[in-house]
């Protein structure tokens, strides 16, 4: 197994105190603004979906088997007719190049070094075009705008940008109340006041390297990406964004979608079994179950809990999972519970504002060792081996082909 650590020559000066996804947040808070460090951390109201994502992953063991030769263990794996260097992916994140110099860019960097998918948000502050120019398998993901007109020219624009899997985010039907950023001083746009100034003068490393450099380099940002068009920028005073259409979005206009995109449609945001199938029915090629990091509906179930209901309705069609994955041992339980990939969301966006792309490089890589190093343990070398027969629910008596009901997937 390769050592981290050596990929990295990079400025954060304490590398070596990061040994998991885990020790990422707090440098980062150390280092942000607080309203920007408040957005990536905050969830919806009081956070009970958020900690029951984390949660939900304590709920599973994982089974040992000895004596096998893991000496070839591979996390290699297909979706989507791409093969990718492990079943990890990096999360759609919006605003990434407020908390990191060239937030977007430098994800898809890291992720398409490692030969790993990166979905783009369409709430970032990079054009589409420049990330796909640099990174072309990057995947694009859309929040629908109220109007057809609208979506129609948003997705003419992606197609014309060269991306070839698009994701449709589902969940954010209604904006929702993220409490932690509110109180940290966080809207978007940023409201210009001389908190927000001093919070600039007090971490002076993203006020130089990232905020300063950017509006230097690159203009003030703008949100490049939720329309065809530009919209407003990032610090603006008496600018409301309107989301209040988001809301109007049907599965009829899934289908006018589906017809007018020709590449590969991810739906994300699934949770119930029934969308799921409703979605494999209006021509979806990928579902991703989500609850929005616990930023959406506080109180939905977990992703995990969910997804083996997911995968037995979605049937052929392939099911990916993001929520709380912070341990390689997490990949391996959601792949045993039906899981084709899954998507890291806070601690990538952590890793690109302490380090850029080789920090981003550094957090992936640690999360494939762990995985790696679990698939060793369990006597699997491939990631088709991980089956719901590797898990064991930490309450329930084993016998020979025990499972876990939620694991039945028959
Ligand atoms: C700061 C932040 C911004 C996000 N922005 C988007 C977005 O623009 N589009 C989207 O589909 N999901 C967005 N999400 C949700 C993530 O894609 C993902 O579902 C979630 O972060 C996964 O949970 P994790 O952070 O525990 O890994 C965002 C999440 C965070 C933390």
């Amino acid at each position: 197994m390769s050592n981290p650590q050596t990929l990295l020559s990079a400025p954060c000066r304490r590398w070596q105190d990061i040994l998991s996804l885990q020790d990422l947040e707090p440098l980062a808070r150390q280092h942000l603004p607080a309203p920007v460090f408040g957005y990536i951390a905050s969830a919806a109201d009081s956070g009970q979906a958020m900690r029951s994502n984390a949660l939900a992953f304590e709920q599973f063991d994982l089974l040992t088997r000895v004596l096998r030769d893991v000496s070839q263990v591979s996390t290699e794996t297909q979706l989507l007719g791409q093969t990718f260097r492990a079943p990890i992916g990096i999360a759609p994140v919006g605003l990434s190049a407020l908390s990191a110099y060239r937030g977007d860019l430098v994800l898809a960097q890291a992720a398409s070094a490692h030969g790993l998918p990166m979905i783009m948000s369409g709430s970032s502050l990079i054009a589409m075009e420049e990330v796909a120019r640099q990174s072309p398998q990057t995947w694009f993901q859309a929040y629908l705008p109220g109007q057809m007109e609208q979506v129609q020219a948003l997705i003419e624009r992606v197609k014309h940008a060269g991306f070839s899997t698009l994701v449709i985010t589902v969940d954010t039907q209604a904006q929702p109340k993220l409490e932690f950023a509110r109180r940290s001083g966080f809207s978007a746009p940023l409201r210009p006041s001389v908190g927000l100034a001093m919070q600039g003068l007090l971490h002076p490393r993203w006020l130089l390297g990232t905020f300063l450099r950017t509006i230097v380099k690159h203009g003030m940002p703008h949100f490049e990406n939720n329309y065809a068009h530009r919209g407003a920028a990032i610090v603006a005073k008496n600018v409301t964004r309107d989301f209040s259409e988001r809301g109007r979005n049907d599965w009829k206009r899934l289908q006018a979608i589906r017809d007018m995109w020709p590449g590969r449609l991810v739906i994300k945001g699934i949770l119930h079994p029934d969308d799921a199938q409703l979605a494999c029915a209006h021509g979806a090629d990928g579902l991703i179950v989500s609850n929005h990091g616990g930023r959406q509906l506080d109180s939905a179930p977990s992703p995990l809990r969910m997804l083996p209901h997911v995968v037995k309705q979605a049937g052929k069609v392939p099911v990916m999972l993001d929520g709380g994955i912070r341990r390689g041992t997490d990949v391996v339980k959601a792949l045993a519970l039906g899981a084709q990939l899954v998507f890291v969301g806070r601690p990538c966006i952590y890793a690109a504002a302490l380090g850029g792309a080789p920090a981003v490089a550094l957090a992936l890589q640690l999360l494939r060792d762990e995985m790696t190093r679990a698939m060793a343990m369990m006597g699997t070398n491939h990631v088709h081996e991980i089956s719901p027969d590797c898990l064991l629910h930490p309450h329930a008596a084993w016998a020979p082909g025990a499972r876990h009901p939620l694991a039945a997937n028959e």
